[in-house]
């Protein structure tokens, strides 16, 4: 059986390419409960809809929700661009629409990254046709260097370098979503 190989420096090695540890569960764990905080002081009085985006935002959204203190529901989007490969194709497709009625509805968008914004423009979109109340988008990680597209995002967990990072929901070609810290690809 396949098993994920790390060396003694604690280095993800796939193939010849090497990840190195970069935000360790101790870290994700105490962002994710101060955003949490924050969304619970931002929310009170009202039942926000949590939208993941899948499949990279499920553990981001899942540990989240522990942290919110209020009532809120959740949903799901499925889009697909990275395809196996490290570098966006550059164009986004719907692969599974959200099950409830947003109409009127608080909405946060969760996603795990955000790279050049192309995913949240284009959820921003698809959005302006269920006519949420209010929008908020909420991401782990940012790269700012890497934004091509004008979002905004409003909640960030990390503004990150640009480059190609694994774990905690994140994959490289589908694989290593189960890593429970984040590594990022050494150059
Ligand atoms: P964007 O549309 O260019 O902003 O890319 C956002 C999507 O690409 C995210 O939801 C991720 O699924 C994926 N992505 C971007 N950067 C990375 C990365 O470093 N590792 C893994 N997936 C990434
Ligand atoms: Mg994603």
């Amino acid at each position: 059986m396949p098993e994920i190989v790390k060396n003694e420096a604690g280095q993800i090695v796939i193939g010849k390419e090497v990840f190195v540890p970069f935000l360790d569960e101790k870290k994700i764990k105490s962002r994710v409960k101060q955003l949490g905080k924050q969304i619970s002081k931002d929310y009170r009085g009202k039942v926000p809809v949590f939208i993941g985006v899948l499949n990279g935002a499920f553990i981001f959204l899942s540990d989240l929700i522990k942290n919110v203190n209020i009532d809120c529901e959740i949903d799901f989007f499925k889009l697909s661009s990275y395809g196996d490969e490290k570098i966006s194709t550059g164009n986004v497709r719907l692969l599974k629409e959200l099950n409830c009625d947003v109409n009127g509805r608080d909405i946060i968008i969760v996603e795990d990254i955000v790279d050049s914004g192309l995913s949240i423009k284009f959820i921003e979109e698809l959005m302006m046709h269920h006519k949420p109340a209010s929008m908020k988008v909420c991401s782990l990680l940012v790269k700012p260097n890497s934004l091509r597209y004008n979002v905004k995002i409003h909640h960030i967990g990390f503004d990150i370098p640009s480059k190609f990072v694994i774990g905690y929901g994140l994959d490289y070609a589908q694989k290593y979503r189960n890593l429970g810290s984040i590594y990022v690809l050494s150059e």
